[in-house]
């Protein structure tokens, strides 16, 4: 067997792990682009990140994807990251080149790839994100990049969203100079935007959160999919297109198996 026929081999690493819906995502895109893969879930045991990561890529592990709670120590231990990775200051997605461990997050990519093909302009958008946690971190600098003219992160603890801001000030100056990035407090929200963005763990926790009745948009994205969203109901109520999390899940797939293997399958391909 030459090397172009090998298999290769790839994971996701999280704790917990067995929920993960990667694997049959990163099987459909080889099958589509015939690439021949295996692609595991491990559980690293919480203190024990790093080892696991060094253990799959001295056995011959072309690449990890990289979930909850580790993807802030896996920016830390990479060599060498992309600026969105950096501008996230988190990585979902590794790989090793000359035995040194790169690192990049596609997470914004796939959001924007899935309000693309949503039809949701981003354009001159102005846009809304909901929470301050990593979420938020990884896809601000993508949705600059991608046309949005004014992103406002509203969160329940506002310091944490002026330091967000402090943050991504100067990846937004250096490649998306036209877009203005500024914090509200959930409360004092109003006014109309575009795409409204629930990137806060409310809907994972099980609770709901509140939206004032003087806020409009016109679309309402939730990153969390598969659970009950009070988010998702309040944009129903009022008549605005909604969406759930799994189209940015498969686009952050599509974009890790691209830099992964330098060939971008199709998002329908895994739905
Ligand atoms: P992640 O990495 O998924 O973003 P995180 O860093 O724990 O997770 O951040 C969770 C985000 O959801 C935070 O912005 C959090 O607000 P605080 O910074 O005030 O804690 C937000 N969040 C969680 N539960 C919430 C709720 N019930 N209402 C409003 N915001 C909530």
């Amino acid at each position: 067997m030459t090397a172009q026929t090998a298999i290769k081999k790839f994971a996701v690493i999280g704790n917990p792990i067995a929920h993960s819906r990667s694997p049959e995502i990163h099987q459909a895109f080889g099958r589509e682009m015939s690439i021949r893969l295996h692609y595991d879930k491990i559980l690293a045991p919480l203190d024990q990140f790093a080892i696991t990561v060094h253990d799959f890529f001295a056995q011959g592990g072309s690449g990890l994807n990289v979930t909850v709670p580790f993807k802030e120590q896996a920016f830390l231990l990479c060599n060498h990251l992309t600026e969105r990775a950096k501008a996230a200051h988190a990585v979902n997605t590794l790989w090793m080149e000359k035995d040194q461990i790169h690192g990049d997050n596609t997470d914004g990519a796939g959001l924007v790839n899935a309000l693309n093909l949503l039809n949701w302009p981003l354009d001159n958008s102005r846009i809304l994100i909901l929470g301050a946690g990593g979420a938020t971190r990884g896809v601000v600098l993508p949705l600059a990049q991608a046309g949005a003219l004014e992103i406002v992160i509203a969160n329940r603890t506002q310091s944490r969203a002026e330091s967000l801001v402090a943050d991504l000030s100067p990846f937004i100056l250096q490649s998306a100079q036209n877009t203005s990035l500024s914090t509200s407090t959930l409360d004092d929200l109003t006014g109309h935007f575009d795409i409204i963005i629930n990137a806060t763990s409310a809907s994972l926790e099980g609770s709901g959160i509140t939206l004032p009745y003087t806020l409009t948009f016109d679309y309402a994205y939730e990153m969390a999919y598969g659970k009950p969203s009070s988010f998702i109901e309040h944009a129903k109520q009022k008549d605005v297109p909604t969406a759930d999390g799994l189209g940015m899940l498969i686009g952050q797939a599509a974009e890790a198996f691209f830099v992964w293997n330098g060939v971008r399958p199709s998002i329908e391909s895994a739905l």
